[in-house]
């Protein structure tokens, strides 16, 4: 059956990269059935809105959602983020983004084979704070860090799963325990905990600045990765860098609960400097269109979708070329 499955273009780069992963989804046998939406900073410029509920509401009920990019240079900082993409987040419930990093055979950082598990609805991101007695000289700015136990239970045993998936079945903490000393310790706590029901799976801990140094000079040590939410932001464009480059960042905001559909995309931005032009890399959203598939539980299209990848890897050119070599891969 086909999935239904939102499109969300949405600006510069997007809808191109976007055109092209549907393209080789469906070069890869897999039907869908695709519904469009108009979201984004075009929308937002021409009408105001940023994410109208009644469009949520019906975000709802879909299978999943590929978003391209949103943003462009006249939107103010902030309105799309907070507005349309950390709403889809909070809303329905991605509480895992999942950022896989690989180098390819014969590109920098050969060993270079890891998953980081971002917690997605909690930290910085939640929103707690404000500001007192704003735009005077004693003005104050409070920006709280909510972590639950439930929230960070979810995650962290959605990363030992993954963990216990893999090969190598490993899952290493990172925080700044020695810090944070609240939330670092239900962190811990937390992943002590859940670790005894994986005895199977090797633990380690990393304060989030040495894993920094451990991202550039000895990658090849991480397996799974879990982390909070700002950490995780962080560090997941520091793997991009490491990890075949942004071109080749993709993402998955899931929802493991399945109690709604799940959002994949790029974690490259817009470009708006490049659109249009036909140089921007659709690598980071084929793969992670590749990861929908594999949400969807389209496991032959994702052995074809990585065998593409893998064998069009040297492949130079334009988006349009590049996608083409990929779905003729397929
Ligand atoms: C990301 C982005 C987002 C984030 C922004 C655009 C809200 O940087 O997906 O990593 O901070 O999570
Ligand atoms: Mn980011």
């Amino acid at each position: 059956m086909a999935h239904r499955v939102g499109i969300i273009g949405g600006d510069g780069i997007g809808p191109e990269v976007v055109g092209v992963a549907l393209k080789v989804v469906r070069a890869a046998g897999v039907e869908l059935d695709q519904v469009d939406y108009d979201l984004g900073g075009r929308r937002y410029l021409a009408t105001g809105e940023v994410l109208p509920d009644s469009v949520l509401d019906e975000l709802r009920g879909l299978d999943a959602i590929l978003l391209g990019a949103v943003g462009t240079p006249e939107v103010p900082p902030g309105v799309l983020e907070r507005g349309l993409l950390l709403k889809m987040r909070f809303a329905l419930d991605l509480y895992v983004n999942l950022r896989p990093f690989k180098a390819g055979p014969g590109r920098h950082n050969d060993g270079v084979d890891f998953l980081v598990v971002r917690e997605n609805t909690e930290g910085t991101y939640a929103g707690e704070g404000g500001f007192l007695r704003q735009g005077t000289p004693h003005e104050i700015a409070t920006q709280g860090s909510v972590n639950t136990r439930m929230g960070v239970e979810r995650c962290v045993r959605f990363a030992f799963e993954l963990a216990r998936s893999r090969e190598r079945k490993h899952l290493t903490l990172v925080h700044k325990t020695n810090v944070l000393t609240f939330a670092g310790d239900l962190w811990q706590r937390t992943f002590d905990d859940v670790a005894r029901s994986f005895d199977d799976v090797g633990t380690a801990y990393n304060h989030v600045d040495a894993a920094c140094i451990y991202f550039v000079h000895d990658p090849g040590r991480y397996d799974v990765i879990v982390t909070d939410n700002l950490f995780g932001d962080i560090l997941t464009d520091l793997g991009g860098a490491i990890g075949g480059g942004i071109g080749r960042a993709a993402s998955a905001n899931l929802n493991p609960a399945r109690t709604g559909p799940s959002l994949f995309e790029p974690v490259h931005g817009s470009a708006p400097d490049i659109a249009g032009t036909g140089q921007a890399d659709p690598r980071a959203a084929v793969i992670s269109a590749a990861m929908m598939c594999d949400f969807l539980g389209e496991g032959d299209a994702v052995a074809r979708i990585q065998k593409a990848l893998d064998t069009t890897d040297d492949v130079k050119g334009t988006t349009t070329q590049i996608g083409d070599a990929i779905a003729a891969a397929c």
